[in-house]
């Protein structure tokens, strides 16, 4: 165990998802963007899907349109194919993350590419500043090759997806709220510090094992919000733990949500849905 610093960010939340289903009867778990944590700022939403029942996840998500965020798909297993109404596709396999800054309007689909076996991973929605929320879609595909991994010692290993961890930066480049986005595994009693902003907003999410984070015992399925501090202290239990860390500065702007448009103002929302129905997407 590392000496807790002054500095470290406290637990001052920890968030069990609500089972439930989206797109074309896909099953999932919402960690972000339910009851329990309807927000935290500038995150939206974080669902984790992971099942081998092909019934869980064949329906995928079909033609659905975003506007004024970003979605952020991260695969740990599984394969889902991406198009959308302009025509780009691609395959996000095991390991590969999309970065898709929906801006002023996108209709896709998500669909599993894949009728058996394991479909597993995380979607993010990370809102827009009100001054990027028209912006032109973006999409960042990035293979799995081009997350570098860091050997954080004594066996923990860090994928750095985005943002900063130990002098390597993650692919994922000019976001607006300046993202952190770490896959961190550790090993058996592993522990590991990791620095972050003073002023983000950020959660750590255990997806496999247990462990404490800023002292805090948080199991499988748990997601720790921290507070206010500079870096977070991580701890394995016995059986390791892997976990993603997350990061982001908070925009402290009004949030008018309806289904997938995320503005400022309630007049936005309706001109999204008129835009979106006249075919402006
Ligand atoms: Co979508």
């Amino acid at each position: 165990m590392t000496a807790t610093s002054k500095a470290a960010r406290p637990v001052t939340q920890v968030v069990r998802g609500q089972r439930t289903s989206d797109g074309a009867g896909v099953r999932l778990t919402r960690v972000i963007g339910g009851r329990a944590l309807p927000d935290l700022d500038p995150f939206l939403l974080f669902d984790e899907f992971g099942s081998e029942e092909a019934s869980d996840y064949v329906g995928g998500f079909p033609d659905h349109p975003h506007r004024g965020f970003e979605t952020v798909t991260y695969m740990l297993a599984g394969r889902m194919r991406h198009g959308d109404n302009k025509g780009n596709t691609g395959l996000l396999g095991p390991g590969s993350v999309q970065w898709m800054t929906a801006g002023r309007g996108i209709v896709h689909s998500e669909m599993p590419e894949q009728e058996d076996g394991l479909m597993r991973g995380f979607q993010l929605w990370v809102n827009l500043p009100r001054k990027d929320k028209m912006t032109a879609p973006r999409y960042q595909d990035i293979a799995p090759e081009k997350i570098p991994e860091v050997d954080a010692g004594g066996g923990a290993r860090v994928r750095v997806i985005a943002g900063r961890f130990a002098n390597t930066t993650g692919p994922v480049s000019a976001v607006a709220t300046d993202p952190l986005y770490l896959d961190i595994a550790l090993p058996a009693n592993g522990s590991l510090e990791v620095p972050l902003p003073e002023d983000d907003n950020a959660f750590a999410y255990v997806f496999e094992g247990a462990g404490t984070i800023g002292g805090e015992a948080v199991g499988r399925g748990e997601l720790a919000v921290l507070g206010a501090g500079e870096g977070v202290e991580l701890a394995a239990g016995p059986e390791g733990a892997r976990l993603v860390l997350v990061a982001g500065r908070p925009l402290r702007e009004p949030v008018a949500k309806y289904g997938p448009f995320v503005m400022n103002t309630n007049d936005e929302i309706r001109q999204a849905v008129h835009d979106y129905q006249s075919g402006k997407f």
